[in-house]
């Protein structure tokens, strides 16, 4: 086996070769001046099974014209199989067709992946697993929800009030409590369809307490700041926002931070800064 260190996680590929100890393959890629990509292979990879490590974060569209173009290239090359670890999976928000005539872009992703090469793809805490089972290719989801709760143990003391928001609030609220022993709950969020405001609420009492807020994506940082007011609001200490993905989209970060969270921590499968726990040991153990 050997890994394809994507332009767009290079830093996430170097930690898995160090689990793994496979080697990583030489790659040189550039952009034209027409803002083209450019990707060349600098060792043979003739009969190897090789698997590229490239997340779909901002740019988007680049990181994804860049995977397509290696596993095609690979293929081309020779390698026997082609596996895709793609930590962060874009397009998955665009699920169904909400509106007629909408593309399910998520779908239209996964085939794109299979028609270049692709063989496998692994990803972590995608945003929509109900779509894997009609994926047109194997898809492993990881959940890094477990591995991200340790990391809050070193940071937050006591028994922290968990909260979570969404759908798969419950599920995560959950997940990271037992891991900080610690009660939990949801936080019911609903999105105004005509304006597009995120309205909260919670069941529990936050009064007094040091909260953890826990969500798979922060995008906008929206979300986030709402719920933070809301539980500064209602008399909550010290407050600590975690989350899988970390989009950081512009201002997110400050407009957490301003609502009143004392600190914000994320996983790598997007490069950011705040970055307290690696998902590459997980990602590693997976990789045969
Ligand atoms: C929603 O289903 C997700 O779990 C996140 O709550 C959402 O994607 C966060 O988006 P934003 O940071 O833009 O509010």
């Amino acid at each position: 086996m050997k890994l394809a260190p994507g332009p767009a996680s290079k830093k996430l590929a170097e930690s898995v070769a160090h689990f793994t100890q496979k080697p990583l393959l030489r790659l040189e890629h550039k952009l034209f001046p027409d803002g083209e990509s450019y990707i060349r292979f600098e060792d043979s990879v003739k009969g190897e099974d090789v698997v590229i490590i490239q997340g779909l974060h901002p740019p988007q569209d680049k990181h994804l014209t860049e995977l397509l173009l290696m596993a095609d290239l690979l293929k081309e090359l020779g390698a026997s199989k082609v596996r895709a670890v793609i930590p962060y999976m874009a397009y998955a928000r665009q699920d169904r067709r909400f509106r007629d005539g909408e593309a399910v872009s998520i779908l239209t992703v996964l085939k794109m992946l299979k028609a270049a090469g692709v063989d496998e793809a692994l990803t972590v805490n995608i945003h929509s697993p109900w779509v894997l089972e009609n994926a047109p290719l194997k898809v492993v989801n990881l959940d890094a929800t477990g591995l991200l709760a340790v990391s809050l143990t070193e940071l937050v003391g006591g028994r922290p009030l968990v909260l979570s928001p969404g759908k798969k609030g419950l599920e995560m609220a959950s997940a990271t409590a037992s891991i900080l022993d610690a009660e939990y709950g949801v936080i019911e969020s609903r999105r105004d369809t005509v304006t597009g405001e995120v309205a909260v609420e919670i069941g529990l009492d936050p009064s007094g307490r040091d909260v953890v807020l826990v969500d798979d994506v922060v995008s906008t940082g929206g979300t986030m700041a709402k719920c933070v007011e809301l539980v500064r609001r209602r008399g909550a200490g010290k407050v600590v926002v975690a989350c899988i993905h970390g989009l950081f989209i512009g201002d997110a970060a400050e407009k957490i931070q301003r609502a009143g969270a004392s600190m914000i921590v994320a996983t790598d499968t997007i490069p950011n800064p705040y970055v307290f726990a690696s998902v590459a040991g997980l990602i590693s153990s997976h990789l045969t």
